[in-house]
């Protein structure tokens, strides 16, 4: 079997297709873990992982730290808000005491894009980027395929359309990235102030109109507005945008039958998604995208660690 050649997990941008798929296909091995009486395996006895998170998170620090924990792994959670941050320690600075404390992997989410990397490029140890500014989050691509895979049956020739603040997205930019490489169509729609400028060299169509953009889709990923990115107003009001972009009902019936409905998380419910298409099971993937998460992360802690050696 083909073993991860990297030490790092910065972006999708850099991975090869082969990657993307060693990687889903060694979280779907891992999902059965999750489902046992006693959820451990001894696969990372003796490893460290440090979860390095400068911004607020549920899903990803939990979910990292869960993965960490069933592959036997010691886990050691750091918030900026309760660490020597707040006294004035660099990043550079906390990432060498921390390398001097040899753990085994770092993961680290920023606000400045670019963070991880110059962490990777400091350290000895794995660094796994859970987020870094508007740039990229990886391991939430990667769950992102992985669900659409499980509940599609494959990728390639699907119709994606990520709708909302795809300027200050790296969900969307992470999934354009691994959808476009692993042959999907993808389109993106929200107002003209939040669809980054040239975003159409990334291989992506862009539309403004919800309605446009969800037509015979057969995966709808809403994002959420990240009201605290934003340095100006880019839309009117909260009201006017959901008037707008929130998909509900009616909408829904624009794409395909079969159409799964995705929201990476944290939901403003009925701003862009409407509550009862956020709980409808006949569309709403949003928890199988949490379920994979755990699966996804439990996949780079392995890889990286050597796993397939
Ligand atoms: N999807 C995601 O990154 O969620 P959290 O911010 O809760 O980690």
């Amino acid at each position: 079997m083909m073993k991860l050649e990297k030490k790092d997990i910065l972006g999708i941008r850099e991975m090869t297709v082969d990657e993307i798929n060693l990687i889903l296909e060694t979280a779907e091995s891992f999902l059965e873990i999750s489902t046992r009486d006693i959820k451990k395996v001894p696969t990372l006895r003796g490893k460290s992982v440090i979860n390095l998170f400068y911004e607020a998170s549920t899903r990803t620090r939990t979910s990292f730290e869960i993965a960490g924990k069933r592959l036997s792994a010691d886990t050691i959670n750091i918030s900026a808000s309760t660490s020597s941050v707040v006294k004035g320690e660099t990043l550079i600075d906390t990432a060498r005491n921390l390398e001097a404390m040899n753990p085994d992997i770092i993961v680290i989410r920023h606000s400045a894009a670019g963070a991880p990397h110059l962490l990777a490029s400091l350290v000895s140890q794995s660094i796994i980027n859970a987020g870094d500014g508007a740039h990229e989050h990886p391991s939430q691509a990667l769950l992102d395929m992985m669900t659409i895979k499980a509940k599609k049956g494959k990728i390639a020739g699907l119709k994606v359309a990520l709708v909302g603040d795809i300027l200050h997205s790296r969900v969307a930019r992470s999934n354009i990235y691994g959808l476009s490489k692993m042959g999907a169509q993808v389109v993106v729609a929200g107002p003209a102030t939040m669809i980054p400028r040239d975003i159409e060299r990334m291989g992506v169509k862009v539309y403004t109109k919800l309605d446009d953009a969800i037509a015979d889709a057969d995966v709808v990923m809403m994002l959420r507005i990240q009201l605290e990115r934003q340095k100006q107003n880019i839309f009117p009001s909260l009201r006017e945008y959901a008037q707008h972009y929130c998909l509900n009902r009616n909408n829904i019936k624009l794409a395909k039958d079969d159409v799964i409905v995705m929201h990476p998380g944290p939901m403003n419910r009925g701003v862009e998604i409407s509550p009862d298409i956020a709980d409808d099971p006949n569309y709403s993937v949003i928890l199988d995208q949490v379920n994979n998460g755990v699966a996804v992360r439990m996949a780079l802690l392995y890889l990286l660690s050597g796993g397939n050696e």
